[in-house]
């Protein structure tokens, strides 16, 4: 019987700067320290990027041209690249043009996809649409951020979190079963009051008082975007196995957006799923906003088999969360 054709994860590859961000390193400008950090986050290192005159489309350049060379494809090739970022090179153009331009992919398109730490989950689903409709044959998702260049070092509540990596996604068309299935994306623009950078934009150009007031820095009311990020997560996380009509025991991996280790552990608690099979990364590299989910792919990929049942869930400014159902292609 002709399976349908879906659009599926042939290839993923990661870049994570050199520079590292420990916990002794936070003590020494914040009032803070290693024990409140682990105990309170899971994070002990963060990357951090430091090459001069780079930004958020050289760590995508990065990750992409990676890909590229492990999954044999040209740089010509490529038919659209979406990036998932809230750290854009610019505030216009996009970034993912710029990619385009750095990697040589002459016959590309691409644009950027604002959903905060759900972008890789939303851009996921937008450029599985373009697959799975036959409309391109190959595109490149994305998600990547330098948290670095909008944190608050004076803010313990933030600095201690966010750290710089992207990673990156090849999406092709499959007839064997596997890929993108199902998923649920859902927001609610209330949330903006609790997690947002409140200057910069249209609402509150850049003046010196929008600087004097760091108001250029990433800022969060933590203890409420942390109930809610729980919350969204395990509902999402909920609802796509019942409609998908599987139950927890079908499914092989669960990948969390990586905000705070306690979060993860609560989302698997409801959930009933083991944690040694929830990938993880937040240890080593904290919040990476856009990264976190396609950094765990690439480093857990070795332990994925083909047609492996995964749930990756994320929550986001907005704000933005959902769940994403595909079958392990490789
Ligand atoms: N070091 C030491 N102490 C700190 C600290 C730090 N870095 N940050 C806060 N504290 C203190 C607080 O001042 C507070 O002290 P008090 O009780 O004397 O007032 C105490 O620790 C507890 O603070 P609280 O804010 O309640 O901590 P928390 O357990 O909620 O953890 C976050 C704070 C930010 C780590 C947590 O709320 C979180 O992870 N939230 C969600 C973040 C998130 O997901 N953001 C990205 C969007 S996806």
């Amino acid at each position: 019987m002709p399976t349908k054709l879906r659009a599926a994860i042939t290839g993923v590859h990661g870049w994570v700067p050199e520079t590292k961000l420990t916990n002794s390193d936070l003590e020494k400008i914040v009032d803070t320290n290693d024990e409140w950090i682990v105990s309170r986050t899971g994070i002990k290192d963060r990357r951090i990027l430091r090459t001069p005159n780079w930004a958020t489309s050289d760590m995508c350049a990065e990750a992409v041209k990676g890909l590229l060379e492990k999954t044999g494809v040209k740089p010509g090739e490529i038919d659209m690249i979406i990036v998932a970022t809230v750290t854009g090179d610019m505030v216009f153009p996009d970034t993912a043009n710029t990619v385009c331009d750095k990697i040589g992919a002459k016959n590309a398109f691409g644009y950027d996809i604002n959903a905060a730490c759900s972008g890789f989950l939303f851009a996921l689903a937008t450029g599985a649409q373009f697959v799975q409709n036959e409309t391109y044959k190959k595109v490149i998702v994305v998600g990547a951020d330098m948290m670095s260049s909008i944190i608050d070092y004076q803010d313990r509540n933030t600095c201690i979190i966010f750290g710089d990596g992207a990673g990156a996604v090849l999406l092709e068309a499959k007839k064997d079963g596997t890929g993108i299935i199902d998923f649920v994306l859902r927001g609610d623009g209330s949330g903006r009051e609790l997690l947002n950078m409140k200057a910069g934009g249209s609402l509150h150009p850049a003046t010196a008082e929008t600087v004097a007031n760091r108001e250029h820095y990433a800022w969060q009311d933590g203890k409420r975007v942390y109930v809610q990020a729980v919350k969204g997560m395990t509902s999402a996380c909920e609802e796509v196995i019942r409609r998908n009509k599987m139950t927890i025991e079908d499914v092989q991996w669960v990948v969390p957006h990586q905000a705070n280790m306690r979060i993860i552990t609560s989302v698997a608690e409801h959930l009933h799923f083991p944690m040694e099979k929830v990938m993880l990364n937040i240890e080593k590299y904290g919040n990476t906003t856009a990264a976190t989910l396609p950094l765990c792919l690439w480093e857990y990929e070795k332990k994925l088999s083909k047609g492996d049942n995964i749930i990756l869930t994320a929550f986001g400014g907005g704000f933005t969360w959902g769940a994403l159902y595909l079958k392990w292609a490789y």
